[in-house]
């Protein structure tokens, strides 16, 4: 059988697959693209919570995680937030801004991945779904790639396979061992952005609380983040939460400051002031709802009326308000992480092409890099930039 031959066969249709797709076939480029499950973007559908946080207006370099934090930088300079929402703009998406820089749609994430798609048909990608790439091997003039639909031989071949997350969605590592097969180095993956898990003594007030969230700093290994955290049935959750545990490692103490807005001491001392007669579970509830209020006065503390606690009391509860110590057990894992940390080392990937430094003529886009987001619309950004940047080479 003849090998077909495009100039260049992109490996997964996830969002910088397509991004990369879209804007080679823009530039005249033939495109194939190849994906494994039977739908493109099947994880462009399930974020932002059905409403795709498409990105952040406020990125910077500072917002990714990698072992070359440098890396990331060129491609998102040269396709910024407001490229992408003029297209999003274009196809008459409405959006909003959520919070802090966070672009959702009003309505629902199929509407970006079905722009995407209309951009690539425009453009003449030719998509391939439910088809999977056997073997890649090197030839004199690129690429030969054994798939479903038979041979494929191509100078430029994408690897956008993503990362580990959500396995149910079409995550595999297949663009891990490509890496490996032409001699990149593959740092260790592990799950981010993901709930943590707490099986110790503060498992049952997790419990309990199952539905409460609370503004709350959390702090872990030299990163904090201001957000809600979330308890759940298995432990915590929570913007907050899923944000530090992008570094937090097995054994790691997570300091969770429920009185974000106050020094927790001074605070206390003042409730005492002003009104000594309330139980220390009606002060609580103040910043917290009455519920939680009632079950840390109760579980961390005995609550009695402000003015029966000593001096030395009241640090405690504000040691415990202000600095409490959470040793999480695990995290839920691949199956509900949103990103995976660690991937193909960057330093062997050039920063302008995402060409491999290793095999002419092979690129690397997206999550499969070594460059992990925020949580907040980050990481869908470095995949279309990243897929913006290898588009102008392929
Ligand atoms: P992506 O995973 O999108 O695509 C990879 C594609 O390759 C998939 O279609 C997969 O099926 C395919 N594939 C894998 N192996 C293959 C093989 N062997 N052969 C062929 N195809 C193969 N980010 C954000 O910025 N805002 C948000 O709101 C959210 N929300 C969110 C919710 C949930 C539930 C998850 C799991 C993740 C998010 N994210 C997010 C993260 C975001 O979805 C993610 O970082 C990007 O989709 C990464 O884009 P990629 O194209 O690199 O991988």
């Amino acid at each position: 059988m003849d090998a077909r031959a495009p100039d260049v066969v992109i490996i997964g249709a996830g969002a910088a697959g397509l991004m990369c797709a879209l804007t080679a076939a823009k530039r005249g480029r033939q495109v194939l693209l190849l994906e494994h499950a039977n739908k493109a973007g099947k994880k462009i559908l399930m974020s932002g919570g059905g409403r795709c946080n498409f990105t952040n207006m406020y990125t910077e370099p500072e917002n990714f995680s990698s072992q070359n934090p440098h890396f990331c930088k060129s491609a998102l300079a040269r396709y910024t937030p407001w490229d992408f929402i003029a297209m999003v703009s274009e196809h008459g998406i409405a959006y909003h801004e959520k919070k802090l820089g966070q672009l959702f749609c009003d309505e629902k994430s199929k509407a970006i991945r079905d722009m995407l798609l209309a951009e690539c048909e425009r453009a003449g990608v030719e998509l391939h779904l439910s088809t999977a790439v056997q073997q890649i091997d090197r030839t004199e003039a690129g690429y030969l790639l054994s798939t479903d639909i038979g041979p494929v031989a191509s100078p430029s071949v994408v690897i956008a396979t993503g990362g580990l997350s959500i396995p149910t969605l079409g995550a595999t590592g297949f663009g891990y061992e490509i890496a490996r097969q032409f001699g990149h180095t593959v740092l260790p993956t592990r799950a981010g952005l993901v709930p943590f898990i707490i099986t110790d003594q503060l498992k049952d007030l997790c419990t309990e609380l199952s539905g409460t969230s609370a503004d709350a700093v959390a702090s872990c290994n030299g990163e904090s983040f201001r957000e809600n955290i979330l308890f759940t049935h298995r432990g915590l959750s929570g913007p907050a939460i899923l944000q530090i545990s992008s570094f937090w490692q097995l054994g790691d103490a997570v300091t969770i400051n429920l009185l974000p807005d106050h020094d927790a001491l001074e605070w206390l001392q003042a409730q005492q002031a002003a009104r000594p007669n309330s139980e220390l579970k009606t002060v609580l509830a103040e910043v917290f709802t009455k519920k939680m209020a009632g079950l840390l006065a109760d579980r961390w503390f005995v609550s009695k009326p402000m003015k029966r606690y000593t001096a030395a009391e009241l640090r405690d509860i504000a040691d415990t308000l202000g600095a409490w110590q959470v040793v999480p057990a695990g995290t839920e894992g691949y199956r509900t992480a949103e990103v995976t940390l660690g991937g193909v080392d960057t330093r062997d990937v050039s920063s302008k092409t995402m060409e491999s430094l290793k095999s002419p003529g092979l690129y690397f886009i997206g999550e499969v890099l070594d460059v992990t987001g925020h949580l907040g619309g980050f990481n869908f950004q470095w995949a279309w930039a990243s897929g913006h940047a290898a588009a102008q080479y392929v």
